[in-house]
């Protein structure tokens, strides 16, 4: 018979790992709404050319990863490899300019890339996005990495920096980007065949080459920081001084560029010690709304990889507040489902199992569970109208009157 297993990239998320993803969404979705955040939902299949426009061309994502095909009419249309190209899609589409100076939304779901599959990198994977349109200032991109930082912090996750760099304006980029030309030319025997062709086509990702050989040879390369113009220098300082009032852990990269072509002025990336990998990337795109067909709108966002976040989030969480409840014969069965009526209405959380097992099995599953707190409940107990209560960890057990069950459990698990 034909067995069934998920395509080469794609993980399903078992219910033990589960929770941890439960708490990372709410601290998001709680901190996005604590800094005036809304969420916009928007879809996972969108026109491939949404992406080619909106990431760029010649960008590996567009190149060489998307899940691209052909609907029943003939059009090419992409699983969404990134969220802000759609983002600036609905806000263009929907007018929302028209309704307010600043918009600043939040959004949640999974992304496709069709890369090399290996730890920390999936070809379905989940993002939590912020996106916020109508700002010039910096401030607006410290308030980005403020509110990353913080839900960083809300999480217990340390060892994280921030790599930040500026990749100017339209005017800036035009001198870097001849300059850097001229240099590349000059050791381009020395590169691999993608950076051959990114001198051309593209200058600036020749810094995201992974090729060994290239990093040494780029190292002496200029820095598009170094050729800002007036303004952009000042916007970058700006960005720079609010981080340093504000404590963020951050370093200036002058490397970063980034691997989406829509980005102006700020880039940032966050990278976790313990991993060694990217745990978020944003910046600023001011061009972007425009080149889209809507107005001259200047945005700034950030997306964080959710799978490589649940890796930090720290494995402590007890099965405490889950009651398990140990039924047995006939008549504790009955009286189990009056108790359980009485948890629902005090919403507290409970799980049984209605098969004829011998007591020291149903602990041994409980155990195996994690589950923290037991209630016992036989004919014995029944008759003398109690219940037992066992503190697993413990190793104790006590009687508790049927009338006291509530307040009792309430009590331990602090609810
Ligand atoms: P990105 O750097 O391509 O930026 O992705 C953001 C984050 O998504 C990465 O830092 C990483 O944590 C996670 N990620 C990316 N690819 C994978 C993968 N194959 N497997 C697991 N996690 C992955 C963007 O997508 C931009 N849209 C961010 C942005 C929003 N810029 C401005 N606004």
């Amino acid at each position: 018979m034909e067995i069934f297993i998920k395509l080469r990239g794609m993980r399903d998320i078992l219910p033990e790992e589960v929770w941890k993803w439960q708490k990372v969404e709410k601290i998001f979705i709680e901190m996005c709404e604590l800094f005036g955040y809304r969420e916009i939902r928007v879809p996972i299949l969108e026109y491939k050319n949404l992406f080619v426009r909106g990431i760029g061309s010649s960008t590996d994502i567009v190149m060489k990863e998307m899940y691209e095909f052909k609907d029943k009419k003939g059009r090419e249309v992409a699983l969404r490899p990134e969220g802000t190209a759609s983002v600036v899609r609905a806000y263009i589409e929907n007018q929302i300019y028209n309704r307010e100076k600043i918009s600043r939304f939040y959004y949640y779901g999974p992304m496709f890339r069709y890369d090399r599959p290996q730890k920390g990198r999936y070809r379905e994977f989940y993002q939590f996005g912020v996106e916020v349109f109508g700002g010039k200032n910096s401030y607006f991109d410290g308030e980005v990495i403020l509110l990353l930082n913080e839900t960083l912090k809300k999480l217990e996750i340390s060892g994280t920096t921030f790599l930040i760099n500026s990749l100017g304006c339209k005017n800036c980029k035009v001198s870097y980007i001849s300059e850097l030309k001229n240099q590349l030319m000059k050791i381009s025997d020395s590169l691999c065949s993608d950076c051959k062709i990114r001198i051309e086509k593209n200058p600036l990702r020749v810094f995201d080459c992974k090729n060994e050989n290239c990093r040494l040879s780029l190292k002496n390369l200029p820095l598009i920081i170094d050729y800002l113009c007036e303004e952009c220098r000042f916007h970058f300082k700006v960005l720079v001084d609010f981080l340093n009032r504000n404590n963020i852990n951050y370093r200036i990269t002058g490397s970063l560029v980034r691997g989406l072509d829509y980005y102006t002025k700020t880039v940032f990336e966050v990278i976790s010690e313990k991993e060694d990998i990217a745990i978020a990337g944003g910046g600023r795109y001011d061009n972007l709304v425009n080149d889209m067909g809507g107005p001259d709108i200047p945005a700034v966002g950030f997306a964080v990889g959710i799978d490589r976040i649940i890796p930090l989030v720290k494995d402590d969480e007890k099965n405490e507040k889950v009651i398990y409840l140990i039924l047995l014969g006939e008549k504790a069965k009955i009286k189990g489902i009056e108790i359980i009526k009485k948890f629902i209405n005090k919403k507290i959380n409970f799980e049984t199992d209605y098969e004829d097992r011998k007591l020291s099995d149903y602990l041994r599953i409980a155990s195996k569970k994690r589950r923290k707190w037991c209630i016992i409940l036989g004919e014995n107990e029944i008759d003398k109208g109690v219940i037992i209560l066992k503190d697993m960890e413990r190793g104790i057990q006590e009687e508790i009157k049927e009338e006291e069950i509530i307040e009792k459990i309430k009590e331990k698990l602090k609810c």
